[in-house]
């Protein structure tokens, strides 16, 4: 049996170029080798959003733009994770074992005290329990599949420390039940930079969206700042936000000679700009249809998710049936 690869996708935001090249593109690789279980994380998602339209949205969105892009769900096991009960019941169990001072320790939580304390409010301002145990739910979500390896970006991998660490404790009190998974860390195209040159991220709002009109996109990409070179010099394609994302698209000869061309000079970064335009439109069009005719009728997003949550939760059930059964909740 192939071994398991799992994770999870928040519904947040329009999914850009930089969430295409730093994870659709390489999780879609990984099935290619391993049993995928790839899900929508709307529950994660539900600790910073609150508007109910925009949630539902976002679902759709972002299940529409995995599945145009290629993700095939008669491989991949492709859910919302909102449709597995045994996740939040595991979340529970877990929460009674992992330490407080563990999840006090997580990143996310430490940032949003850090922030409120350097704001002149106290500790704790508006931070829900839902942020604090985050950690907990995602450790479900790993736990409960028997999860070898999670693929996830540097940000995660704290999460993921703190999935292994509950899943240690859970095993040596109670007996093994659970895998301690391993965290696969995408390094190569960690920080895709933004049309400001800051990494690309919704936060930042410098995000060349994948399947946004071509207007918006064209506008995009003409905004990316460079320097003020003139064309006839020679130029380090290295530090060139143009060439940065160019690199990823353009079929690996033409990259050759365009980091030949930057090197001798005579590079217009207009041109560059306008070549970047057209493999974007060109690349994304066709799955562009797909996008669109999914969103068009969600039947179908619905039933491929439903499906996914079928074959989730006949994973998942008998794993929550043997902790219940180890903490002496099964009565018998
Ligand atoms: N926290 C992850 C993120 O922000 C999403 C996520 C939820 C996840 N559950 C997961 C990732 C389980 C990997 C495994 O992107």
């Amino acid at each position: 049996m192939a071994k398991i690869a799992l994770t999870g996708i928040k519904p947040t935001g329009t999914p850009h170029i930089g969430n295409y090249l730093g994870m659709i593109k390489p999780a879609l690789e990984l099935a290619q080798s391993y049993r995928a279980l790839y899900f929508i994380a709307d529950y994660h998602a539900l600790t910073t959003e609150r508007d109910p339209k925009e949630m539902s949205r976002q679902i759709y969105e972002v299940a529409a733009t995995w599945l145009a892009l290629g993700l095939d769900p008669e491989k991949v096991v492709f859910f919302r994770q909102s449709d597995i009960p045994a996740v939040f019941e595991l979340a529970w169990i877990l929460a009674c074992l992992a330490s407080k001072g563990l999840l006090n320790r997580a990143h996310a939580y430490k940032a949003a005290v850090e922030d409120n304390i350097r704001q002149g409010r106290s500790a704790d301002d508006s931070i829900s329990a839902g942020l604090f145990n985050y950690p907990v739910l995602m450790a479900a979500d790993i736990l409960l599949f028997g999860t070898h390896l999670v693929p996830v970006g540097q940000d995660q991998k704290q999460h993921v420390e703190i999935a292994r660490d509950i899943a240690s404790s859970f095993n040596s009190y109670y007996g093994t039940v659970f895998r301690i998974p391993e965290a696969l860390i995408r390094k190569d195209v960690m920080s895709v930079p933004g049309v400001d040159g800051r990494k690309m991220s919704k936060t930042y709002k410098n995000t060349i969206p994948i399947f946004a009109d071509s207007k918006v996109i064209r506008q995009q990409v003409m905004r990316i700042i460079t320097d003020s070179k003139p064309p006839e010099a020679p130029k380090n394609p290295e530090e060139c936000n143009v060439f940065d994302l160019y690199r990823h698209f353009a079929p690996p000869e033409a990259a050759k000679l365009t980091r030949m061309r930057y090197l001798k000079g005579g590079v217009r970064y207009s041109d560059i700009k306008k070549e970047l335009i057209e493999l974007l439109l060109e690349k994304f069009g066709e799955n562009r249809r797909t996008y669109e005719t999914l969103l068009k009728d969600q039947r179908i997003i619905k039933h491929i998710l439903e499906r996914g949550a079928k074959t989730a939760r006949s994973i998942a059930n008998p794993v929550l049936t043997e902790v219940r059964r180890k903490v002496g909740i099964n009565l018998t």
